[in-house]
């Protein structure tokens, strides 16, 4: 278990994250909870890996918008980005939490833009990362 971790219970879907690593296991429904890995590669038509665009101060993480197929953000929550987070290389996270219905994309203001990763969750399809 490593800090920044994000892990989900699949009886009753909370999602945590780790801000302090303990104990190798975290009990939720009298189960452990699965850690949502960090993927990097898109699978079948649906775009979930984020893309990372710069202008000057401005950082704008989005999925899928800018290749032509944003990703599903339904009007019912059964299906959407539920936050997109930018890592700045001194380890500081800014996250901006997303609603169904908005649209799949995030917008950062930072003051050095070297060394940006994103990540992104779905709440069907876990945890997504790219770099600049
Ligand atoms: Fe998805």
């Amino acid at each position: 278990m490593k800090q920044k971790e994000i892990w989900k219970c699949n009886v009753c879907g909370k999602v945590i994250e780790i801000l302090h690593p303990a104990a190798p296991e975290t009990i939720c429904c009298g189960q452990p909870m699965v850690l949502m890995e960090e993927k990097t590669a898109d699978w079948k038509g649906e775009k979930h890996v984020p893309k990372i665009t710069i202008e000057g101060n401005k950082v704008t993480v989005d999925v899928g918008i800018s290749m032509g197929t944003p990703h599903p953000m339904a009007d019912e929550p059964e299906h959407y980005i539920m936050w997109i987070e930018l890592i700045c290389k001194d380890n500081c996270y800014k996250r901006q939490m997303l609603s169904p219905g908005m649209e799949p994309k995030a917008v950062f203001t930072v003051s050095d833009t070297s060394g940006l990763k994103a990540r992104e969750y779905c709440n069907l399809h876990g945890t997504w990362v790219g770099t600049d």
